[in-house]
């Protein structure tokens, strides 16, 4: 059995990567071993057979005795410990949540759906680092993915509504904070049917603008609100976020000097952990509907086609149908009006299951 390190399993996605080994029984067919960076020589979690204390997570050579490492502590961990794993001659798996490594040329971004091939052709050729996806990037090719596997899209324009859990714990805790004191403004009003809604909307908009609202992980009211900008700032203008659509979507589907760009806005919305997506998509020929249906329906086990159905698509295509599910679907499928290639599609993911978690475990299972 291969000895296997985790670290940053109790963080949020580490919280939701053991709890997606535990119900696929992962921890049967490993031994786990178990990482701190705070609390050094307390018991280990009872997942599997392990050894029974929390060992450092910065003591190099404990983890260089390990087959495989599997991190979602953050960047700041990768960059510090990573080099001096390699430098002391390691020659292990390093599985990775964050960014930090990701568009190394020696590491590759696993989405396993998607590049199996890819991830399997690396692994032949000797790569031993291997990095989730960026949450949006992950849940667009899961949904949109028969498309892209049969090259049939030219470019991708994408606005997203983006969950609080894609910024953080803390995050989500404070845009229900927010949500809370909002309605604590109006609540004697909301009482009252005959109250004017407009001097309802005023009390909670002059709130929102006093500075009161708690704001100390956003910056800035979410809740009743949105902000059109996440991550930082480049100097061409893009946010971060929307820099990795294109480059990590090429990245992922291996497409060397074909690129095929992928740009939009990437918006903040008052949702808590599901990541939508509204694409327009020009294609490289003009498909009927039902076989563009067709392509996407039948790229994995995941994504599933919400017909273009005013009902069907407020039940089944929103954060409040697909949080906590491993479904991945796609819907609002249909010709624009800019011609016979262009096609709209909205997506919904959990982002913290296919969005972060979930191609970590389906790693290590290719790895044993
Ligand atoms: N950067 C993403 C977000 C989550 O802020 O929603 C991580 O992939």
């Amino acid at each position: 059995m291969k000895n296997v390190g985790f670290v940053g399993w109790r963080g949020m996605v580490g919280s939701v990567l053991m709890q997606r080994m535990v119900e696929e029984r992962d921890f049967d067919g490993i031994n786990p071993v178990f990482f701190t960076t705070s609390q050094l020589g307390e018991a280990a979690p009872a997942y599997g057979n392990h050894r029974s204390t929390l060992q450092d997570a910065y003591d190099i050579d404990t983890l260089a005795s390990l087959d495989i490492i599997i991190s979602c502590q953050g960047g700041d961990y990768t960059n510090e410990i990573y080099p001096k794993l390699r430098q002391a001659g390691w020659q292990g798996y390093w599985i990775d949540a964050a960014s930090a490594l990701r568009m190394n040329d020696d590491a590759v971004i696993i989405l396993d759906p998607v590049n199996g091939q890819h991830i399997q052709d690396s692994l032949n050729k000797g790569i031993k680092a291997f990095v989730g996806g960026n949450c949006t990037v992950s849940l667009m090719l899961m949904s949109l993915g028969g498309l892209f596997a049969n090259n049939l899209v030219e470019w991708a324009s994408v606005s997203t509504y983006q969950a609080a859990s894609g910024a953080g714990a803390r995050h989500m805790r404070e845009l229900l904070s927010q949500m809370g004191s909002l309605h604590n403004q109006v609540v004697k009003e909301l009482e009252n049917p005959a109250s004017a809604i407009l001097d309802i909307e005023r009390k909670v908009t002059n709130f929102t603008r006093s500075g009161a609202m708690p704001t100390e992980q956003f910056g800035v009211p979410l809740a009743g609100s949105l902000i059109p900008w996440i991550d930082k700032q480049l100097e061409n203008g893009q946010s971060r976020e929307e820099w990795k659509g294109q480059a990590e979507t090429n990245k992922i589907l291996n497409t060397g000097s074909n690129i095929i760009p992928v740009d939009g806005l990437c918006v903040r919305i008052g949702a808590l952990r599901c990541h939508s997506q509204a694409f327009t998509l020009k294609l490289k020929k003009d498909l009927p509907v039902a076989e563009i249906e067709q392509l996407l329906a039948s790229h994995n086990d995941w994504v599933k086609v919400i017909p273009n159905d005013r009902e069907l698509t407020i039940r089944e295509l929103t954060p409040a149908a697909v949080t906590g599910t491993l479904s991945t679907p796609v819907g609002r499928i249909r010709k624009l009006n800019m011609g016979p290639e262009f096609i709209s599609a909205f997506t919904v993911g959990d982002q913290l299951l296919w969005g972060a978690a979930e191609p970590l475990r389906r790693m290590l299972n290719i790895l044993r």
